[in-house]
């Protein structure tokens, strides 16, 4: 299984969700392979931003050896679902999808709830790497059981 987690910048919250997600699946053997990239492109070649890095470490988790890149047409190809933070990654990604079937792949992690851009708020980023390891595992459950 291939999969992608988006967000605005790439430093936030789609470098956690990438660094969680593949933490879940190297603890259960699923062998699945999970990247990250943004819509924006301010960020491309950085790593995450250091508050994101420190939750993350907090649980256990390196994400500092990431590199940002933008979200591009072929991820559409590679990946078998692409998970967005927010409505606003949800409409740009689903605007470059050429098909259906590329639009299918496509949805917010959390099914219909919204990870919040941490960004401004230094306080926001423990309860974000929170929000998205809940939903981490719940995509886990789901994909496992089919
Ligand atoms: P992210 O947060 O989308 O979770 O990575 C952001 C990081 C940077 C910016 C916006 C959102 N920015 O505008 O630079």
């Amino acid at each position: 299984m291939k999969i992608l987690m988006v967000c605005l910048g790439n430093i936030c919250r789609s470098p956690l969700a990438e660094g969680v997600m593949q933490h879940l699946s190297d603890e259960h053997n699923l062998g699945w392979q999970v990247d990250s990239a943004g819509t924006g492109n301010w960020h491309v070649g950085e790593a995450p931003d250091r508050r994101s890095i420190r939750a993350a470490r907090n649980h256990g988790i390196d994400i500092s050896k990431q590199v940002c890149r933008q979200f591009r047409r072929a991820d559409f190809e590679y990946f078998d679902h692409i998970f967005v933070m927010d409505r606003n990654n949800l409409s740009d990604v689903l605007n470059m999808a050429r098909n259906d079937d590329q639009a299918a792949k496509v949805k917010l992690l959390l099914g219909d709830k919204v990870v919040p851009d941490p960004y401004y708020d230094d306080s926001q980023f423990e309860p974000v790497f929170e929000l998205i390891e809940g939903g981490c595992k719940d995509i886990i459950a789901k994909l496992r059981e089919v």
